[in-house]
């Protein structure tokens, strides 16, 4: 298998193209591919925004900014990347404004146009609208459409039927950038190239799962967007459901768009929903107060959002359970927090205990776990009950098995950003969410706010650089992975 697919040359339009997401993550991955080989410089990137700026001045600012974010730059990638680079000002909502665009895509001649809508959602529309008044769509142009899709069921629902009007199904890229993760796609090969783990991949064999993301950052400049959104709708809706399908969905028959998510959404669909009477014993909700993260004393939410008296979220634990043959009666725990102790992504698998123990002193023999750690450091980790070597009675241990997964490939991953680019460009959807998938998370999240609502579920408070508040959700003999077999200490 070739290492990079070589792809046509495309023209790719992004909206907001000035902004934060662009200049952290976009270009930079453009980057990164252009000097991989991957795209040609006969490619054309068109920056749409509405400040007042030439494109030349664009390119030393995007330059600029390339080689602060990128220490090891080769500055003739730089200058080549920045060369591709066309900036056209214009103010979204005017679409007379919009021929300036229309007569850059002309000049480039490309068949495959990508539209990369980075502004928020409530622009979506109008952009749309104006593309098709200017006789910009076509059938095979392609829409990429940052999250979050609305922030409830009832306005996904309006910013999909916008964008339906205008996309078919199959032109529509819905990013949720965990599955452009390394690690995230080296689940599926774990699950499904390994015979290993599927046999044992049942609720016969796996007591519990649990799926951590923590953050030890805070809501850094995105204070009002993250207010009204809080961990839930941030985090849980998008990234960590998508971390559970791949956990517990079906293999496919093939590996194809289609396939991959018709299974994530049987998932998603048999998820127990929250109602009065689980709620509040299955879901915990929290906010950081001041503390310390690696010496350093932070603020807390309140104050990281200017102060007042703020209800959001900044921290979920919850409970759930996958209602179907293979899971039946196992719990899922989801966890997210910002200003968590450490920064770290990892799910656990929990076997169940052995069915009897032979030994005669009755020593406890802990549960196998598998550990697949996302990041910031990639590995897997099987933890077993070994011997501890040396004469007299058995003594045990429980001591990890690790596959240093970065170490062991001897190759430096690639951003989520470079794969999911180039998957758009050559129109692979399979990482990216279909509209069903999208409703069924958001009916699920539904169930917890409506809930949380009709309960007046409290808020816990916790201390910024902690593991996050106190979470009485699980089951009765079950804990959170407290990371302490990462280096058998
Ligand atoms: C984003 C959320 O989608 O994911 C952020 O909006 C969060 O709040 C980020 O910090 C986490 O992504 P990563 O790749 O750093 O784990």
């Amino acid at each position: 298998m070739e290492k990079k697919i070589n792809l046509s040359d495309f023209s790719l339009v992004i909206f907001g193209g000035d902004g934060d997401l662009a200049m952290k993550k976009l270009f930079p991955s453009l980057y990164f591919r252009l000097k991989d080989g991957q795209i040609k410089t006969k490619s054309t990137i068109i920056v749409v925004s509405n400040n007042d700026k030439s494109s030349e001045q664009f390119r030393e600012e995007l330059s600029l900014n390339l080689k602060t974010k990128i220490p090891d730059h080769k500055p003739k990638w730089i200058d080549k990347l920045c060369g591709m680079v066309t900036y056209c000002n214009i103010e979204l909502t005017i679409p007379e404004n919009y021929i300036p665009l229309k007569e850059t895509l002309a000049n480039a001649k490309h068949e495959n146009v990508i539209l990369y809508y980075s502004t928020p959602s409530f622009l979506f529309s109008i952009i749309s609208s104006s593309l098709h008044r200017n006789n910009i769509l076509t059938e095979n142009t392609k829409v990429v459409l940052e999250k979050p899709l609305g922030f409830d069921l009832e306005s996904f629902e309006e910013v999909n039927t916008v964008i339906r009007q205008y996309f078919q199904e199959d032109q529509i890229y819905r990013i949720d950038h965990y599955l452009g993760k390394e690690t995230v796609q080296n689940l599926m090969v774990l699950r499904f190239a390994n015979h290993l783990f599927e046999m044992a991949w049942n609720a016969k064999n796996i007591d519990s799962v649990e799926i951590t993301v923590a953050e030890s950052i805070g809501v850094g400049n995105r204070k009002k967007y993250y207010d009204r959104y809080g961990a839930l709708k941030d985090m849980v809706q998008n990234h960590l459901l998508q971390l559970l399908c791949l956990v517990a969905m079906e293999p496919p028959s093939i590996l194809n768009a289609d396939n991959v998510r018709d299974e994530k959404l049987k998932v998603l669909k048999a998820l127990k929903k929250f109602d009065e009477t689980n709620i509040q014993d299955w879901t915990v909700k929290g906010q950081y107060t001041r503390g310390k993260i690696e010496d350093e004393f932070v603020n807390s939410y309140q104050e990281d959002i200017d102060g007042y008296n703020s209800k959001t979220e900044t921290f979920v634990a919850l409970r759930t359970y996958v209602q179907n043959w293979r899971w039946a009666g196992v719990p899922f725990y989801l966890r997210t927090g910002k200003r968590m102790e450490k920064h770290y992504s990892e799910i656990v698998i929990n076997f169940k205990h052995v069915p009897h123990n032979i030994f005669p002193d009755k020593v406890k023999i802990d549960r196998n776990k598998l550990i697949i750690r996302l990041q910031p450091d990639e590995h897997i980790d099987l933890v077993q009950m070994t011997k501890i070597p040396g004469p007299g009675g058995y003594r045990y241990k429980s001591i990890s098995l690790l596959l240093d997964y970065g170490a062991s490939i001897g190759e430096q991953f690639p951003d989520a950003y470079e794969r999911l680019i180039m998957d758009v460009v050559r129109g692979n959807q399979t990482l990216f969410m279909r509209e069903d998938e999208v409703r069924a998370s958001w009916e699920w999240i539904h169930s917890i706010t409506s809930n949380w609502t009709k309960t007046k579920q409290s808020l816990k408070l916790y201390e910024a650089g902690t593991q996050g508040p106190d979470t009485r959700i699980m089951e009765e003999g079950h804990e959170w992975n407290l990371q302490k077999h990462v280096n058998n200490d």
